[in-house]
């Protein structure tokens, strides 16, 4: 039988993976785990150091927001520390949240300001008397990176603050103003950056070339577009964003509350996101986020949860910050729409054209609010691409009605011989040859309407919203048929 660790073997083991991961997240934009099973790890360490203070150590990741920053742009220091959030991973630790916020604050009304959490890349963009004079990522913390070339060539960010028409009379921009916010690429920008890399890849695949990287999810392709040595490649990459708080301010007006400060952004002409709403009491909090769970893919970006702060300004500074993040804001995190599992067969199936796609068979894994044990792998090129084998650790993801598709494999041992898959020569259904499309990348199966898996696609087809629209002609009819 497997020993349990020492609690000081795990919390080393813990730490050291945690800063790997740090690195590929941050450092290298491509993590090799979801968000979800990162917050895990993270939440274990926490618990375990809690148990066990004897083991404290400043430089545990713990204590930390994220990676250093590891890249070639240069260190910004940030004067006003761009702190993290806590998380709130269901409906009970979001209450949990309210009520030490009004043990806190006794006897006090509070207002709640409920915002999306913008899933990007956090980014501090100074402006002096006006003009922006220098973007930051937000690195660890304490030491970002000056990305200000990269910024600078975001459309929907101005370059020099002005009050807007609808801006209230009297509206002024302070001598220094810090704005704090998320860029990210849209869902189209990233679909459409994706179809280009595959659209090349076909190409490539024509004249034997290597495939190029494709962008893996909106979040990556953001920040792998923002830390671009040429700021020309981030130009052309359709970069948005949106700001959500303050840093360092000088000169201006004096707020009471945080929603008036996104208002002052507003009314300077910054991005600010329409959806955010003020409430009074913990339920419409509650309320905010369970809209929000149900709608996230209404929006055309991605979010990966909700962000409640405290709107009172006086109330914030008595609540103040524990060692890594403010007590006056919580982050409500969606379940994750990405995780891992093992792959362990590919199969291939067919369709009604006779195209024959591979197909992952897995552990089942809960995502994207379903449990999946099938997901596509598109087609062999893609197969080959992400370099998937049978036994490996694989990056699942599920977004809405999205069918489920894996994105990739998590690097790791693997077995000292596994097999490439390999398309296989005949149909799986009816024996017939498998053959790849001239010039193209898809394989099909020459059976036609022979071949019954063919053959049941085209019926299902014909039945189909989008042809007769036969009521209860669904799958088992057919298949009987
Ligand atoms: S406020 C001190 N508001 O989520 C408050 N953060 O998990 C600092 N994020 O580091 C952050 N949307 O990168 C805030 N509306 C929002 C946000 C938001 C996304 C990100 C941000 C932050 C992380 C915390």
């Amino acid at each position: 039988m497997a020993r349990t660790p020492s609690p000081k073997a795990r919390i080393t083991a813990l730490r050291d993976q945690i800063s790997r991961h740090n690195h590929a997240y941050h450092g290298e934009d491509s993590p090799v785990i979801s968000d979800a099973e990162y917050d895990a790890l993270v939440a274990e360490l926490r618990a375990l150091e809690a148990e066990h203070p004897e083991l404290a150590d400043d430089e545990s990741p713990s204590s930390r927001v994220g990676a250093p920053a590891v890249t070639t742009f240069d260190p910004v220091v940030h004067r006003v520390p761009m702190t993290s959030l806590d998380n709130a991973m269901d409906e009970d630790e979001l209450t949990a949240w309210g009520e030490r916020v009004a043990k806190g604050l006794p006897g006090e009304q509070v207002r709640y300001v409920c915002e999306l959490k913008i899933d990007g890349l956090a980014i501090s963009i100074r402006y002096e008397n006006g003009v922006l004079v220098q973007a930051a990522t937000r690195g660890d913390g304490k030491v970002g990176e000056d990305v200000t070339p990269n910024v600078a060539t975001i459309a929907m960010l101005p370059k020099k603050l002005a009050p807007v028409k609808k801006a209230p009379k009297g509206t002024v921009v302070p001598e220094v103003l810090e704005v704090r916010g998320e860029i990210f690429m849209s869902t189209d920008a990233f679909l459409r950056l994706k179809a280009e890399k595959e659209a090349e890849n076909v190409e490539r695949a024509a004249a034997g070339r290597a495939p190029v990287a494709v962008p893996v999810n909106p979040r990556n392709a953001g920040a792998g577009s923002l830390r671009q040595k040429d700021p020309t490649v981030t130009a052309s990459r359709d970069l948005s964003m949106w700001a959500y708080q303050l840093g360092e301010v000088v000169g201006g007006p004096k707020f009471t509350g945080h929603r008036e400060t996104l208002d002052l952004l507003a009314a300077l002409g910054l991005p600010v996101n329409p959806e955010i709403t003020v409430v009074d009491s913990l339920e419409g909090v509650s309320a905010f986020c369970r809209h929000w769970r149900e709608h996230r893919h209404d929006l055309p970006y991605e979010i990966d949860g909700v962000v409640v702060k405290v709107d009172d300004l006086d109330q914030r500074e008595r609540l103040g910050f524990t060692a890594r993040a403010p007590r006056w804001a919580i982050a409500f995190k969606f379940p994750p729409e990405e995780r891992n599992t093992v792959l362990r067969d590919i199969q291939v199936s067919v369709g009604r054209t006779g195209r024959t796609t591979p197909f992952a068979v897995l552990e089942p894994v809960f995502v994207g609010g379903t449990t999946v044990s099938n997901a596509t792998l598109h087609n062999l090129f893609e197969l080959r691409r992400k370099g998937v084998r049978v036994g490996d650790t694989v990056i699942v993801r599920r977004a809405g009605d999205v069918i489920p598709e894996v994105v990739g494999r998590v690097p790791g041992a693997r077995a000292a011989y596994v097999p490439n898959f390999r398309m296989p020569a005949r149909c799986p259904v009816c024996d017939s040859p498998v053959q790849r499309e001239q010039g193209g990348i898809d394989h099909r199966c020459s059976g036609g309407l022979y071949c019954a898996a063919q053959r049941k696609q085209a019926l299902l087809h014909f039945a189909g919203r989008r042809a007769l629209d036969i009521e209860g002609l669904g799958d088992k009819l057919v298949e009987q048929l």
